[in-house]
């Protein structure tokens, strides 16, 4: 199969985990016989430092004339004193809008061999397997007014949290339909107890689930969930929720897993272009560094394989070459408590060789 992917790394150790990632495409083509075009565009701080603009309109154009995209991360101490439409936190929201990327998913599952590296006990970690579905075009971060202002003579500052009905059903409606080919239970994260918003979520949930009778709802209001991801995460199989919600349980569940860096996602789109990337941020702290852990984007990078281009058993190679690295003993510095850590290149040059040890095997 022939197949065109944009490629935006972005800043900070996006950089690095894009780089790597693309090496594990390269060898997927290779040994399943595609061809896999790269067509790299600015994004972030990068193109603030290039181009003047966090979203040059170039970018956008690389990325409609692709498949699919694959983004690294975007951010940064030098940009962080911009005005905000030179931030590179914009450019990413602008991207998202720009594509419709109102689905986010963000599957937490835990490996076997990284059940002792989480600082949850093992017993709790176990088995844990659920998706997270973050709606991720509206709510606290696109709402307006989102402004400083003048309210009765003294400085203050407002943030919106706005929704259509219809944007709410959408990402509830994609919840349930991945809950129907899982163990179909929906947990709808809120604040209903305080939001008006959250109301309006609760009412558009109850319509949405009598669609589907096969599937169970659960309504959990957000603090509670909170807790609940530690307490016993494995009761989770689907959690629909809020943009910021989702933004915030996200990175707490990935701690599940042992590592921020462990935690992939896939931005789904109403167009059928769509993003996918890891979780997390650009890490100043490690950037350059040749530490940080590419699983994230490895794995996302499967997600696209299987979501935008139906590669079920390439999917499967890089999911399964991840697991095997992982049980030989490998860690990037993230994981590795006693061990030795090893680098991120040294990492995909691992999981590289396992995909091309295994498809070996096959044949
Ligand atoms: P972060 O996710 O960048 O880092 C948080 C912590 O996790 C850091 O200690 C970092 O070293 C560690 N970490 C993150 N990814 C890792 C990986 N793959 N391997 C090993 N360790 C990893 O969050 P932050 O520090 O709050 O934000 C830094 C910048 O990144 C900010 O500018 C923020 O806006 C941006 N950000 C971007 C995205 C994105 O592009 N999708 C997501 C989150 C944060
Ligand atoms: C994420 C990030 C972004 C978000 C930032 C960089 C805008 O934290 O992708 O999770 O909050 O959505
Ligand atoms: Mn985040």
């Amino acid at each position: 199969m022939k197949k065109t992917i944009a490629l935006l790394p972005g800043d900070g150790i996006g950089k690095e985990v894009v780089d790597v990632t693309v090496e594990i495409l390269k060898a997927v083509a290779e040994h399943f016989n595609h061809q896999f075009q790269f067509n790299y565009g600015l994004i972030g701080g990068t193109a603030i430092d290039q181009k003047g603009n966090p979203l040059p309109q170039e970018t956008i154009e690389i990325c409609k004339q692709s498949d699919a995209i694959i983004l690294g991360a975007v951010g940064g101490p030098k940009w962080d004193q911009n005005p905000v439409e030179l931030r590179p936190e914009r450019g990413l929201l602008a991207l998202r809008k720009e594509l419709d990327l109102f689905a986010n998913l963000r599957p937490i599952t835990t490996f076997e061999s990284l059940l002792d590296s989480s600082p949850l006990k093992r017993e709790y970690v176990n088995g844990v397997d659920f998706v997270i579905v973050r709606e991720l075009t509206g709510g606290l971060y696109f709402g307006k007014p989102s402004e400083r202002v003048v309210k009765d003579g003294e400085d203050a500052v407002v943030d919106t949290l706005f929704y259509k009905r219809k944007e709410i059903e959408r990402i509830l409606v994609t919840a349930f339909e991945i809950a129907g080919k899982r163990r179909k239970h929906v947990t709808s994260v809120d604040k209903a107890n305080v939001l008006e918003s959250s109301r309006v979520w609760r009412e558009v949930a109850e319509e949405v689930a009598a669609r589907y009778p096969e599937v169970t709802l659960e309504h959990m209001l957000v603090d509670n969930a909170a807790m609940q991801l530690i307490r016993s995460p494995r009761q989770f199989d689907v959690i629909v929720t809020e943009n910021m919600f989702g933004d915030i349980l996200s990175d707490e569940a990935s701690m599940i897993t042992g590592s921020l860096g462990m935690l992939s996602s896939a931005s789904l789109s109403s167009t059928g272009l769509h993003l996918y990337e890891p979780i997390h941020g650009s890490a100043p702290d490690i950037a350059g560094k040749n530490q940080a852990n590419p699983i994230a984007t490895i794995l996302s990078a499967a997600m696209m394989l299987r979501q935008s281009f139906g590669m079920e058993e390439e999917a499967k190679a890089i999911e399964k070459a991840v697991d095997n690295v992982l049980n030989s003993g490998a860690r990037t510095a993230d994981l590795a408590n006693d061990e030795k850590a090893i680098s991120t290149t040294q990492m995909a040059e691992e999981i590289k060789n396992a995909i091309s040890d295994d498809h070996a095997i096959i044949n």
